[in-house]
């Protein structure tokens, strides 16, 4: 199917008229024009004029149906609209330019220029490619550099000389990793060469915009492949050197332990099959972030990472502070699925009682089934047998956590009886013995001493806080009623 059909829309339609009634020169250009040869054309459509881009998104506003706003970025020299049709376009256009960066600052010095000018100051081959839109070169392709062929040989590489397109934007490493991720694409080894040498020049780039491109990068179909990029150029550890410390074996009396980089890294990729959810591939990326720092070797043991998830999770704070992440619930669901990665492992035991069941459904919660995927996918070995049988012992738990959680309902656990019923029932004000009934109703209750049942929870609260030289009041059964919390 010819790529180009899409030029018969409406809205390009009046893009080429305006651009002819103006006397401007008009050509859509970047990942649009990238993605369409790709066969998959994209919604935001990124329009080159040689000229006034901001003047003519006013006058393409103007000219279409819905008279869409348009909003202008004054300092970039930009403005974008969106306009509905059958779809959503999102339209940003800019006047073409010569930029030029100073080594030591992002701040480049804007000049207006050709279209030749802007195709060379573009980060790809793959990504400098143009359209025209006038009516006399309508749907030309305007390909000075080679990308149609970068893109059939799955190649990227720099419009110029590597160095300089890096010097201008050093992000533009980053993007080079990503886009080889996204299109399984490899870069040609003078660009990655160049990558090595400026790898340390990342540092002059906000963090946001690179973990906007970390996060673009992770949210690809195969996210190990970027990962591997970023180690082998040197790109990693100047933001993110805690993950390159994963990396590596060491033997001592010939007992070794997994590469975690590796290791991670599969369990990435595994996870990535199932889930596009980015935050739980977080999880999975920081699952074993602290067992280079709680690495010891015992000579009885063997090599040992105590207490790694509680690290980790306490580190998934850290770094997500550093790398501007939400501080938010997704930074602590991160941390919680860290902190909770071994749990259901342990369980895999013929052994193991409900009760252990019980406490894990609980403490998850609502991470439950998030938290089963990361530890399904952490099971990796070399030897396929072993894995086999851990899936096999893995689904067996799965199974009993279903079963327990028909019957017990624990896992979005409320506790049966409120503090208020325990302050009313005894005539105490807020206070510690209020804490210690609730503790022990619920460690009751998961340990399976009671049912997860109103009226044994209430019999065990008037039990326990007699034990705890507490008196109920006369009226404690009329209590009971008061405050029974309706199915
Ligand atoms: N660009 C560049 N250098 C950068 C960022 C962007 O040269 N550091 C250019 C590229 O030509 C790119 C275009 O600006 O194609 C638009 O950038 P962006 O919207 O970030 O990426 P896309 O290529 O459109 O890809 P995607 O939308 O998939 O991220």
């Amino acid at each position: 199917m010819d790529p180009l059909r899409i030029l018969n829309e409406p809205v390009f339609l009046t893009l080429s008229r305006v651009a002819d009634t103006s006397g401007m020169e008009v050509y859509v250009i970047g990942g649009f024009v990238r993605d369409l040869m790709l066969g998959s054309p994209s919604k935001d459509i990124d329009i080159l004029v040689i000229g006034d881009g901001v003047a003519f998104a006013g006058q393409v506003a103007a000219a279409l149906k819905s008279r869409p706003k348009v909003t202008v970025y004054k300092t970039f020299g930009t403005a974008s609209l969106k306009y509905r049709e059958d779809q959503e376009w999102d339209i940003e256009f800019v006047g073409a330019r010569k930029e030029s960066y100073t080594l030591s600052s992002r701040k480049p010095e804007v000049e207006a220029g050709t279209l030749a000018d802007d195709q060379l100051r573009r980060d790809f081959t793959i990504n400098a490619m143009a359209l025209g839109l006038n009516s006399d070169n309508y749907g030309h392709l305007l390909d000075p550099f080679g990308g149609l062929e970068d893109l059939r040989l799955g190649i990227i590489r720099t419009p110029r000389d590597p160095f300089i397109t890096f010097s201008d934007d050093p992000l533009r490493m980053m993007r080079a990793v990503r886009f080889a991720t996204r299109f399984g694409f490899s870069i040609h080894p003078e660009v990655f060469e160049s990558i090595r040498q400026n790898a340390q020049r990342l540092s002059i780039v906000s963090m946001e915009r690179i973990i906007d491109e970390l996060n673009k990068t992770i949210a690809c179909r195969i996210p190990s492949r970027g990962f591997n990029l970023m180690r082998d150029s040197g790109l990693l550890k100047e933001f993110f050197p805690e993950f390159e410390a994963l990396a590596g074996t060491e033997y001592i009396d010939g007992k070794g332990h997994k590469d975690n980089f590796r290791h991670t890294l599969e369990v990435l990729d595994k996870l990535s099959q199932r889930t596009d959810n980015l935050w739980l591939r977080w999880a999975a990326l920081l699952h074993d972030i602290a067992k280079p720092p709680t690495r010891r070797f015992d000579p009885a043991q063997g090599w040992t990472f105590h207490g790694h998830e509680h690290l980790g999770a306490k580190m998934v704070k850290t770094l997500f502070r550093r790398f501007k992440l939400p501080l938010n619930e997704k930074m602590e669901y991160v941390a919680r699925l860290v902190q909770l990665h071994l749990r259901p492992i342990a369980l895999v035991d013929e052994e193991v009682t409900d009760s252990a069941i019980r406490r894990l459904l609980f403490e998850a919660g609502e991470l439950t089934e998030d938290l089963m995927m990361l530890c399904e996918a952490d099971i990796t070995s070399k030897n396929p047998e072993k894995v086999r049988r851990y899936l096999r012992n893995f689904e067996y738990v799965k199974q009993r956590m279903k079963d327990v959680e028909t019957r017990d309902r624990v896992r979005n656990f409320q506790p049966p009886v409120s503090g208020e019923a325990i302050m009313e029932v005894f005539g105490i004000p807020p206070s510690y013995p209020v804490g210690v009934i609730k503790n022990t109703i619920k460690d009751a209750i998961l340990d399976g001493m009671i049912r997860n049942d109103y009226d044994e929870a209430f019999t065990l609260m008037l039990e326990t806080g007699k034990k705890n030289g507490l008196n109920p009041a006369t009226d404690a059964e009329v209590c009971r009623e008061k405050f029974r919390i309706q199915p």
